[in-house]
């Protein structure tokens, strides 16, 4: 894989680094990139499943990410992100040097680890990212940790050696059959679950469409299934109401209540329905982004 920047702030250097700044990027695959970021407050507190808010620069939109990794000795956070609307593409602009102007974080409450027994951790594509830092918390508490990673194909497959080392078994599988199992994750789960692997718990997370089915798989067996739900965020702190998600028939924030939710009683149809309700403003977002050479209008002010 191409690296974007061959070059990383050294140990000694990232001491004296202005917090936010980014300390280390490379493109780990097609338009999704990960980032070392300068966030000690964010570094100590940090636990599994939780995320960040963070902002470019002052007249951009906030982008919400999972944590997958922090380092309390330096101070870092790491975060994977694709660029897919006009918001990431300004993230992924940055590089190794530049500072984010902030990152509101730890954010969430953080995923309930405990001794569960054998657990399946499910993940497609970029959602990968936020269920490596799971899976490790899931290990490292002694559960037998079952992995299964899908993407569309193999160059799109993300954290494949990290999410392997932290499994007792670990699947691949590809929609194009390019490596492991042709098909998708839920075919897969749902072999191991035919084939009596026992699971006490599963762990869903990657596109809405895809937890909605693993949820369906695992219901009628009645296995505990854990889903991480990522609706649009704004403000990230229970007071927008922009992150809405009917669970069981209540509502909650994902912010603040979430973003970890029981599968079997979340309102899929609802979530994807208000996941489109921004697509036509941020794909006229993005054509203005080109018309202008990819710089943003307020930095022609
Ligand atoms: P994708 O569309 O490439 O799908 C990834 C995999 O999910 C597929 O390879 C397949 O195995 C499975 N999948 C997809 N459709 C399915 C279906 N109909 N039935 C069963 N399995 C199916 O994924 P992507 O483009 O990388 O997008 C990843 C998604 O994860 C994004 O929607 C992103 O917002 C989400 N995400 C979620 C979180 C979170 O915390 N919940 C974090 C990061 C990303
Ligand atoms: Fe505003 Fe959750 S993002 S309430």
């Amino acid at each position: 894989m191409q690296k974007l920047q061959q070059q990383t702030i050294q140990t000694t250097e990232i001491a004296t680094a202005k917090t936010h700044t980014i300390t280390d990027k490379k493109q780990i695959a097609p338009q999704i990139t990960q980032i070392d970021v300068i966030a000690p407050d964010i570094a100590t507190k940090a636990k599994a499943g939780q995320f960040a808010i963070l902002k470019v620069h002052e007249n951009s939109e906030r982008i919400p990410l999972t944590l997958v990794t922090w380092n309390n000795k330096n101070g870092t956070i790491t975060l994977i992100f694709q660029e897919v609307g006009f918001s990431t593409k300004e993230l992924g602009k940055l590089n190794i040097g530049d500072a984010i102007l902030n990152i509101a974080g730890p954010l969430g409450k953080p995923s309930e680890i405990k001794g569960y027994g054998k657990v399946a951790v499910v993940c497609g594509g970029v959602g990968t990212a936020a269920a490596y830092p799971i899976a490790k918390a899931l290990k490292e508490t002694g559960n037998t940790v079952i992995s299964v990673v899908g993407a569309r194909n193999q160059e799109l497959l993300v954290l494949e050696p990290e999410m392997q080392a932290v499994s007792n078994e670990f699947y691949i599988t590809t929609d194009d059959g390019s490596k492991g199992h042709k098909g998708f994750v839920s075919d897969v789960l749902k072999t191991l679950i035919d084939k009596n692997y026992g699971f006490d718990a599963v762990y869903a997370i990657g596109p809405p469409i895809m937890m909605k089915v693993i949820a369906d798989v695992t219901r009628p067996y009645k296995i505990k299934t854990i889903v991480s739900l990522n609706p649009i965020m704004v403000d990230g702190m229970g007071m927008c109401g922009a992150c809405r998600v009917t669970v069981g028939g209540q509502t909650k924030f994902a912010c603040v209540d979430g973003p970890e939710f029981d599968a079997h009683q979340v309102d899929f149809k609802e979530l994807i329905q208000r996941l489109k309700s921004y697509v036509t403003e941020e794909k006229s977002a993005l054509q203005t982004h080109r018309h202008e050479g990819g710089k943003c209008r307020c930095q022609n002010q």
